[in-house]
């Protein structure tokens, strides 16, 4: 463990001096990223945040106030399991390699590129966002995201540097380069170029997109390439948080909004300072949606390459049992001619839509937690995941038009309810004209719950940022 170097790791990252002088180049700029795209206006600040500093499970972080540009980013990697093979694939039963094997160089770069882009495109969705936080705590959580975020930037970085030579560090350094929704150089994936500047798009987003990050984590984690495995089982260490504070964060606002629509025996919560059910449910389905694109194509030759080759497998790939799938199908509806038809699909090319399968399942236990909480407060109302097909941009279903419960509809019907189903500029500039901060300790904004506990045991009056 090199935890008082320059940079913070257990990768004896000192035994490698060529590999320490690339990487301790690519900080600084890592840093001058970070001052430009982000938290605004928080840089100063003490912020009560915890660090990784290990990766045992027992007592992997510590907690402390740090001003967010001093954060000690460090590479973590799980410990390398002796004897491991590959568990799933043509490879299959192989022992795992430990330096890229050339045949799959291009794939791996670019699933690790693809993965490494999401992280600084997230920090730079929500760097306004301090400005608007509804309260002390959850402006501590959103910096904790980011720091977790650049940290995981790190992790990949780390691989490209180590693993890729000359073009791993080019690719490092268009990490820094790629800017979210910037017209000319935009992040790689569509979910991480939507604006993310209200809190309410904060929820859905660590709930439902840093979801689907959890679960391309857990197909990478399955990874023949075994330095990929071990950075990204540390990685969903810190992703749990992320989800917590999406699922906590959407299941605060739903309690505040059931409080009053039982004490004011009124649906339309708006003219109480929060936001309603149909509100929040238009903003699930936006985001639910785009974020399912980002699993990829339902039938995928690329993803059938992957998991053939070894090099990303199935969430928990060993509770399956065939790991090789040459003759197995996926019964899957596709749209033939305006009807939709049910095609069997070989396995390996539909392992996007496996993995989405068990994204949604999770999104649903989420959303069953929320209404828990809505027929607890004696409310007939239900939020509702949308079917996998509405609003897709990606894949068989993108180009055609489906209603939230995934039956196919005109594109007349479709943009005469759009504005019933998605945010309207209308709603959006509501939800917006509610982003007010709450700077005072303990306090909450009247469109939100307080939390159930504090961070660490510390109360909910506990100064978690504190002003320079
Ligand atoms: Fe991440
Ligand atoms: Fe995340």
């Amino acid at each position: 463990m090199e935890l008082d170097a320059k940079i913070p790791n257990n990768v004896n990252l000192s035994s490698d001096p060529k590999l320490q002088r690339a990487l301790e180049k690519w900080q600084p700029r890592f840093l001058d990223w970070w001052m430009d795209m982000g938290p605004e206006g928080f840089q100063k600040d003490d912020v009560y945040l915890r660090t990784a500093i290990s990766v045992d499970p027992a007592g992997w972080a510590h907690y402390d106030y740090v001003k967010m540009p001093d954060y000690r980013w460090g590479i973590f990697l799980t410990p390398q399991q002796s004897g491991r093979v590959i568990g799933f694939g043509d490879n299959q039963g192989q022992p795992v390699w430990n330096e890229v094997p050339g045949e799959f160089r291009t794939q791996l770069r670019r699933l690790i590129v693809t993965q490494g882009d999401t992280e600084p495109a997230s920090v730079e969705q929500q760097r306004r966002l301090g400005k608007t936080a509804p309260s002390v705590f959850d402006l501590r959580n959103l910096f904790q995201v980011n720091v977790e975020e650049g940290r995981h930037l790190w992790a990949m970085v780390y691989l490209l540097h180590s693993y890729f030579g000359r073009d791993g560090r080019e690719e490092a350094e268009e990490l820094l380069d790629r800017r979210s929704g910037d017209r000319d150089k935009p992040r790689i994936l569509g979910a991480f170029n939507e604006p993310c500047d209200d809190w309410l798009n904060f929820y859905m987003f660590t709930m439902f997109t840093d979801r689907d990050g959890k679960y391309q984590l857990l197909a990478l984690a399955e990874s023949g390439f075994d330095p990929l495995a071990r950075t990204t089982k540390f990685m969903l260490t810190e992703e749990a948080f992320h989800m917590s504070v999406g699922e906590t964060g959407v299941g605060r606002i739903v309690d505040r909004t059931a409080q009053l629509m039982r004490e004011k025996k009124d649906d339309d919560v708006r003219k109480h300072g929060a936001i309603d059910l149909p509100t929040i449910q238009k903003y699930l389905n936006f985001w639910v949606s785009v974020s399912s694109d980002l699993f990829g194509g339902e039938i995928s030759t690329n993803a059938a390459q992957y998991f053939a080759a070894g090099l990303k497998g199935r969430n928990r790939e060993e509770s399956y049992d065939d790991h090789k799938l040459l003759d197995s199908f996926y019964s899957m509806e596709v749209s033939k001619e305006g009807r939709l038809v049910t095609e069997e699909i070989p396995l390996r090319n539909a392992m996007n839509e496996v993995l989405r399968d068990d994204y949604i399942e999770d999104c649903q236990r989420g959303v069953d937690r929320w209404n828990k909480a809505l027929e607890d407060a004696g409310l007939s109302d239900r939020l509702k995941l949308p079917h996998r097909r509405f609003h897709r941009q990606i894949g068989i279903y993108s180009g055609l038009h489906f209603s939230p419960e995934g039956v196919p509809i005109s594109e007349e019907e479709w943009k005469r309810k759009r504005g019933e189903w998605l945010p309207t500029d209308e709603d959006q500039a509501f939800v917006r004209s509610l982003m007010h901060a709450v700077t005072e300790p303990g306090k909450m904004a009247s469109w939100i719950g307080p939390p159930r506990q504090g961070i660490k045991g510390k109360p909910l009056e506990f100064e978690y940022v504190r002003k320079a």
